[in-house]
């Protein structure tokens, strides 16, 4: 489902030099595995996973995500890969304040996702029931489960994780780690990038990002 050969990725350090973040990643993710990448802080978690959902273009190397090659595409294309491919979950949720859940939850429509369900993806993370609330009417864990419908609504093969529970209280991100194993189980690949190891405690695989590589 994820394949990728020889990641590089360097910043400028702001001093004339450069900060080589991956340095020749080589990851495989099979359709329906559960996989977590665990690494320090700014070991280039958030990059690796930028780069692999098509946020971040400016890295060596190849990526295939459900046989699509991310080196060719154009912007056009690669906004309808990240439509269409990949479902987002962000640690700090991302919801925009005055759209209740629902409508943040279509938000895709607006960027050209086609063929959502906002309401049956609201339902299966257990909210249909608070579909009007405000985010800032929601808790924490269930922001993080209406960013999760949002981030499922138009059906991605693959779901990318950013310390999906690090905003969250021990218990709540208990319960979003379950609702990662549940959608896993119903066939859902999920690719989770953390420094906790409650999330690769249910992972099927983990992997380990040290000094720009992954072991
Ligand atoms: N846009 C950027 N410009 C310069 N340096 C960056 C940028 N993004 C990340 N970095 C640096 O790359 C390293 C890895 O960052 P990141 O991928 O966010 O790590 P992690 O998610 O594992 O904490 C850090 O040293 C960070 O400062
Ligand atoms: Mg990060």
């Amino acid at each position: 489902m994820i394949s990728a050969r020889g990641l590089k990725r360097e910043f400028s350090d702001g001093d004339g030099g450069s900060l080589r973040v991956l340095d020749g990643v080589d990851l495989d993710v099979k359709q329906g595995e559960l996989v977590a990448v665990m690494g320090r802080s700014g070991s280039g978690k958030s990059t690796l996973l930028h780069v692999l959902g098509g946020l971040d273009t400016a890295y060596a190397g190849d990526v295939t995500v459900a046989g699509t090659s991310l080196k060719g595409l154009g912007d056009h294309e690669l906004a309808r890969f990240r439509n269409s491919t990949v479902g987002f979950v962000f640690q700090s949720f991302h919801l925009v304040p005055g759209l209740n859940a629902l409508d943040n939850v279509a938000l895709p429509a607006f960027f050209g996702a086609q063929g959502g369900d906002a309401k049956g993806a609201l339902e299966r993370v257990g909210l249909g029931a608070k579909a009007g609330r405000q985010p800032s009417q929601l808790s924490g864990g269930e922001r993080q489960r209406v960013a999760i419908a949002r981030a499922l609504f138009a059906r991605p093969k693959v779901l990318l994780c950013d310390e999906p529970t690090g905003n969250l209280d021990a218990a709540t991100g208990g319960e979003i780690i379950e609702l990662f194993k549940s959608l896993n189980a119903e066939g859902l690949t999920v690719l989770a990038v953390t420094h906790e190891e409650r999330v690769s405690a249910v992972a099927g695989r983990v992997l380990k990002l040290e000094n720009g590589k992954l072991t």
